[in-house]
């Protein structure tokens, strides 16, 4: 299975998200390979802090081909590409060979419209890629906080499931990524990694 996390506004959390999904799915012994085709090597940066991630981590500048694709969702069980926030050639790349593609939005109502874009090449994918599916995932939600009418307005808007588990704005997450881990080796009893393994286990 190929998951690719896209979204067009930067620092929506796309690559922690990466990470931890990769993380998540590392910790039910499945072979994990994660895909950074963001030129600002965000993961390179992650990774140099701790050069022994317990999966692999390739920086591909060149997203896969259809033929790279397929070669590599034999070798692992799960691949997981972070995307650039843009909408350009690496994502499009990146969409044509995935079988799901989450969409890490904050919920407030300015960032749900913001995706609109997103939404709009997911959906033109869709057409070209016939086993693509989408989901959108609330990101960084405040802890203790409900989500506003608006952004659940906001939100149906779009065609695609919407994950039950919100992921919440916590410390731990932005820790685990300094060090150079992921959260489920950085504070795995955390309500971080906990809502990490949630998404996990909404996808399988
Ligand atoms: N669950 C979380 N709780 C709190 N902070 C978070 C969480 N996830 C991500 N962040 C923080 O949000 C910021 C953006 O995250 P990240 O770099 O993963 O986003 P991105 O979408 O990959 O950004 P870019 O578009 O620049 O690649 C970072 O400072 C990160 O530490
Ligand atoms: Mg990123």
């Amino acid at each position: 299975m190929i998951i690719s996390i896209v979204n067009q506004k930067g620092g929506v959390g796309k690559t922690t998200l990466a990470v931890n999904l990769a993380g998540a799915l590392n910790t039910l012994k499945k072979s994990v390979l994660l895909l950074d085709t963001d030129p600002q090597g965000s993961m390179v940066q992650w990774q140099a802090v701790n050069p022994d991630p317990p999966f692999q981590v390739r920086h591909q500048v060149r997203p896969l081909t259809s033929r790279q694709a397929q070669a590599v969702k034999k070798e692992f069980d799960a691949v997981v590409i972070d995307s650039p926030p843009a909408l350009e050639n690496t994502t499009v790349k990146n969409l044509a060979v995935s079988d799901l593609t989450i969409v890490p939005i904050s919920p407030s109502p300015l960032d749900i419209w913001s995706a609109n874009e997103t939404v709009a090449l997911i959906q033109r994918m869709m057409k070209k890629n016939r086993k693509l599916s989408a989901r959108i995932l609330v990101y960084r939600k405040i802890p203790g906080t409900r989500i506003g009418r608006e952004a659940k307005d906001a939100l149906a808007e779009y065609p695609f499931t919407v994950f039950k588990t919100e992921v919440t704005q916590k410390i731990a997450a932005v820790e685990a990524m300094i060090s150079g881990q992921t959260i489920f080796e950085y504070a795995p009893g955390s309500k971080s990694a906990k809502e990490f393994k949630a998404v996990m286990n909404e996808i399988l």
